[in-house]
């Protein structure tokens, strides 16, 4: 992301950026590191379709970011845009091989491949007008080191899957200093053992595999009481979710929930917290974020976890109304 603001920067003239308001605060920093002048609209996970980027009030050298936040999300219709000459960067992270993503109208996608692949790193950046593209960054010694920390944590943390509960302490570690550190110095490439990670595995099998297990954990949550969960028959089609992407009633619900999810070891995300210094959330941004919750339920987790997954949820949101 950083090497196309930076390129954005040197060849089209670029000076301010248009963010989604709820949107990944490392992230938006990492993006203001390059830089480049910033200013967030207002854009949801909850709301369908990317509506109000027409009416943003643009001058020139400004680009836009639209993220297919959760890949549940509907493409924008660009023209008011072009005839502006509003240029826009799409990131395709949570679905990068979405029909969206492949017949992309954005003026360049991005999308980081880590969080859809067993892959420590790797990034990829392509633009679908044909525009130049920045040269491939060398690999720097900081992601070399993050990346094989994170390795090695995921190595460990299959010997912890299949019984060996001593590996535990050492993946998780691992797994937060590499993480650390993942961002550290300069823009750089790929590691050699992502790209071959990536070259060597099912793509398709494996997302076909996410969006099974996610239809069947939504079906095993239905009608659950205090949850909402994003309504999987109006995703765009050729779009597949993320996740199993939960809205709770209030916060005390989410923390039940959490923890609940994490005493029976499922560790689900937090997207994304928003506590980065300086960045102003608004209240609505902060109110989601404090009742939303990621769960994971990718190629890695078979039937039997999915349903131990939806009694879990669906225990303690009994266990929480029973209380209140
Ligand atoms: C939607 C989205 N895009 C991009 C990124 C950045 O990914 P990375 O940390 O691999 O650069 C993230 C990270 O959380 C994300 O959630």
């Amino acid at each position: 992301m950083r090497l196309v603001v930076e390129h954005g920067l040197r060849v089209r003239n670029w000076q301010r950026a248009w963010i989604p308001s709820y949107f990944c605060q490392e992230v938006v920093e990492s993006l203001m590191a390059t830089g480049i002048a910033s200013e967030r609209y207002p854009d949801y996970p909850s709301a369908g379709s990317v509506s109000n980027i027409d009416e943003l009030d643009y001058r020139a050298g400004d680009v836009v970011f639209v993220v297919n936040q959760f890949g549940i999300r509907q493409r924008p219709n660009y023209q008011a845009l072009e005839a502006q000459n509003v240029d826009t960067i799409e990131d395709h992270t949570h679905d990068p091989w979405s029909r969206w993503a492949k017949s992309s109208l954005a003026t360049y996608c991005v999308a980081s491949l880590r969080k859809t692949l067993p892959v420590p790193d790797g990034g990829v950046l392509w633009s679908s007008s044909d525009l130049s593209l920045p040269h491939q960054p060398p690999i720097i010694e900081e992601r070399e080191l993050a990346s094989s920390r994170r390795l090695a944590a995921m190595v460990l943390k299959e010997r912890y899957l299949r019984g060996d509960s001593s590996c535990k302490k050492a993946f998780r570690e691992l797994y937060q200093l590499g993480e650390s550190h993942i961002a550290d110095g300069r823009i750089s490439g790929a590691t050699q053992t992502s790209v071959e990670l990536i070259k060597s595995f099912d793509v398709e099998l494996w997302r076909r595999k996410r969006d099974a297990n996610i239809r069947e954990l939504t079906e095993g949550l239905a009608n659950v009481d205090g949850i909402d969960l994003a309504d999987l028959d109006s995703i765009p089609s050729g779009q597949s979710a993320f996740s199993l992407l939960l809205l709770a009633e209030s916060q005390a619900l989410r923390e039940h929930l959490r923890t609940s999810l994490v005493s029976g070891s499922v560790y689900p995300a937090i997207l994304w917290p928003m506590t980065a210094p300086g960045l102003s959330p608004s209240a609505q941004d902060i109110d989601l974020s404090c009742k939303l919750l990621s769960v994971h339920a990718d190629g890695r987790y078979a039937s039997e976890d999915l349903q131990r997954i939806a009694n879990i949820i669906r225990r303690s949101c009994e266990q929480f109304r029973s209380y209140s």
